[in-house]
């Protein structure tokens, strides 16, 4: 008889602790896989958790550029990306010599990469952001003129926020977030007109413009608990929209699109956790030395600055 979600999950739990592996889990990954992972949260949070772990492999429940960070913040560790098929339509959008013709091109602005682009491509980045450090960081930056890759959305999010600086901008973004649109939110809206409307910068302004918030992952999940307001449309990935209404029972949360869902994100299964932890399954994400050490300096500016 085939095994049941929790008889797996005690597997993977047991050889965990047998093998001394530290399990991390981006927020958008199923519940099953959730309620295993040693630790929550998005792909900095993650990445930085690693690094202050006692133990030497972590598995990277999430897609590829997550484990990528967790391994550029970790060198020393044996990381391991749950299942090899899973990476980010938007981190690998662009190719690192094309950032270099257009910057080239375009007087040599700093690049501004959002933490969901490839390692390679930070080798040609000045600094990273992620969308809840992109405001504060592209404010503090000495530099006037900036290439902001690759969403076009939350690009455009922090050209209309930050004032005295020329944002150029390339028609990059996320395909999952970027697909709703504002009839979809004028749906949501009258069907639940009591509920706060709460955003992903990755979507489209004309979405992002009825947000009564607009954040990251984490901002969104900590303004809906911390909040007097009862209901919320949420507008980010499906698995927020679950988490959220089992951590907070007594509110209510609507998903904003039923299209919010990343198959990326979902491509991980119990079973491949299981396999990773086995030593069966899984990719050990080995990245060149050098690649490292000059993508990891768009890393570090972006700590200095937030
Ligand atoms: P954050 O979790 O950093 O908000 O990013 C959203 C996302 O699309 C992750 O892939
Ligand atoms: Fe990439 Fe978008 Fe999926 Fe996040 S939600 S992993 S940005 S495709």
């Amino acid at each position: 008889m085939a095994k049941t979600i929790a008889e797996v999950q005690n597997e993977i739990l047991k050889l965990k602790n047998e093998k001394d592996i530290c399990i991390l889990a981006h927020s958008y990954q199923g519940r099953e896989i959730i309620e295993i992972a040693d630790f929550v949260g998005d792909s900095y949070a993650l990445s930085v958790k690693a690094k202050s772990v006692p133990n030497k492999t972590v598995i990277m429940c999430g897609v590829r550029f997550m484990a990528e960070t967790v391994k550029l913040l970790s060198p020393d560790k044996t990381v391991i990306l749950s299942n090899k098929n899973a990476g980010c339509p938007m981190a690998e959008q662009f190719e690192k010599e094309e950032i270099e013709y257009i910057k080239k091109k375009n007087g040599d602005p700093c690049v501004v990469c959002y933490i969901n682009t490839t390692t390679e491509l930070k080798t040609v980045c000045d600094v990273c952001v992620t969308s809840s450090s992109a405001l504060k960081i592209v404010e503090k930056l000495d530099d006037k003129d900036i290439l902001f890759i690759p969403d076009i959305n939350l690009g455009t999010y922090v050209k209309n926020n930050v004032k005295g600086k020329n944002i150029q901008l390339l028609h990059g973004g996320c395909p999952v977030h970027a697909c709703v649109t504002e009839n979809e939110v004028l749906k949501a809206k009258e069907a639940h007109p009591n509920a706060l409307l709460l955003v992903h910068p990755e979507c489209v302004p004309e979405v992002v413009k009825h947000a009564d918030y607009v954040g990251s992952t984490s901002g969104i999940m900590d303004f809906a608990k911390s909040s007097d307001a009862d209901e919320f449309i949420i507008g980010t990935e499906q698995a927020i929209v679950e988490t959220l209404q089992f951590e907070c029972p007594e509110k209510s949360f609507y998903p904003l699109s039923v299209n919010i869902t990343c198959r990326n994100m979902k491509t991980t299964t119990l079973v491949d956790v299981l396999n990773c932890c086995k030593g069966t399954g899984g990719e050990v994400i080995e990245l060149e030395e050098d690649t490292m050490k000059k993508a990891k300096k768009c890393i570090d500016r972006m700590i200095e600055l937030g």
